[in-house]
């Protein structure tokens, strides 16, 4: 059975745990040690864990990083469900004041994406959650991002997609269009039966490790896993097709950001309009991880992007790795797969996403 955790919270160009358990079954060992630079969701960490090899994962977005850390050091559901508690005490006695002017402060579209008892509750745990530090704290901000936007009595905002945020102008001229207003939630019973649900599944008993930066400090991050990791599977931020960090904008907003879309601010790489300099980005993330890995390591490489042919990012993607890893050899053929109309197109109209998406798999041979 899937494990419920996987889902913990959407996220834009995730892989299905599928993937990366069928190449963690066959290319690892229980103890081995997996690798995800481009961790996203976390998918490759979790279902290293739930498999019992070590895991380590790095992203440059904290709301990946909120989302693979809670999936790392997975608290009890007695803790999380005892510290919602106290959390919905102290809001109990908290000044209704203060909200009321944070909320006052804000753009026009919180109004309308969340009603107004629903968002003094998020306003408090925005102010209170030190999701950055405490574990417990971490699981419980990425229950709350999992459930900040959707599209039904599980989210906690006016009709919105569950991946991505979509922009203040364009949600409040849908919502009127579609005579939509937001519905009264409550945040902390929304959190005490997801915490429920998320923590029903077996937990892996592996704690690992997840780093905020880019992916080319791997090896400044992670020094103790010089020549350790026998896997990496990872799916780089796809050529031309999204930008994480205003894709997530409303999330970023929940982790303590800016209540607007930002570009390029926090994350510098994530969207890579240039190809020569994608290609470019991509062998310094390999020159960065090549120290970690063990003499017999392997890749998993799932690439997306617009605008550029088969053939081509294979090539160009070869050739990244080349210049680091000389010796390295694809394993049969590249598998592509096109992707189906998604939710996020929906909101999207009219634009021309990425068509599909190519694995890859690779032998390193990293020199000694
Ligand atoms: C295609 S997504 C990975 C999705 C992931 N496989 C999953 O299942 O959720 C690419 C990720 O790369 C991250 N990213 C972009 N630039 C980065 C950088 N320079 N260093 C580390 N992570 C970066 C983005 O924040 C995004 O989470």
């Amino acid at each position: 059975m899937r494990n419920p955790l996987h889902a913990l919270c959407p996220y834009f160009a995730m892989f299905p745990e599928s993937f990366a358990e069928k190449h963690i079954g066959e290319l690892t060992d229980p103890g081995d040690y997996v690798l995800d630079p481009f961790s996203g969701r976390g998918t490759t960490l979790l279902q290293s864990l739930l498999m019992g090899r070590q895991a380590a994962a790095i992203d440059i977005n904290p709301v990946a990083f909120c989302i693979s850390g809670a999936k790392a050091a997975i608290p009890s559901l007695d803790a999380v469900i005892k510290e919602l508690a106290f959390f919905e005490d102290r809001f109990a006695n908290y000044s209704l004041d203060q909200l009321k002017l944070e909320r006052a402060g804000l753009p026009r579209f919180f109004r309308r994406a969340f009603y107004s008892t629903t968002h003094y509750q998020l306003l408090f745990l925005r102010i209170h959650l030190n999701w950055r530090e405490n574990p417990v704290h971490r699981f419980i901000a990425a229950l709350v991002l999992g459930s900040l936007h959707g599209d039904s009595c599980n989210y906690f905002s006016n009709q919105m997609p569950r991946t991505i945020s979509t922009k203040p102008r364009y949600s409040i001229t849908y919502w009127s269009a579609h005579k939509l207003w937001p519905k009264k939630r409550n945040v902390f019973e929304i959190l005490k039966s997801r915490a429920n649900y998320r923590l029903s599944g077996e937990l892996p008993e592996l704690v690992g490790r997840v780093a905020m930066c880019d992916a080319r400090q791997a090896t400044k991050k992670f020094p103790f896993l010089t020549k350790k990791i026998k896997l990496v599977i990872t799916s780089p931020p796809y050529l031309d097709v999204t930008n994480y960090e205003e894709d997530q904008w409303l999330r970023l907003w929940f982790l303590g950001y800016e209540p607007k879309p930002t570009y390029n601010r926090i994350s510098k790489d994530d969207r890579h309009t240039i190809k020569a300099r994608y290609w470019e980005f991509l062998k310094e993330v390999w020159q960065g991880v090549a120290p970690l890995l063990r003499h017999d390591s392997s890749l998993i490489c799932r690439l997306g992007a617009k605008g550029i042919k088969v053939p081509e990012i294979t090539e160009s993607f070869c050739s990244s790795l080349k210049e680091v890893f000389p010796n390295a050899r694809l394993v049969g053929n590249p598998i592509i797969s096109p992707l189906i109309k998604r939710q996020t197109d929906v909101f999207r109209p009219g634009s021309k996403g990425c068509l599909f998406e190519i694995d890859y798999h690779v032998q390193l041979f990293p020199l000694a």
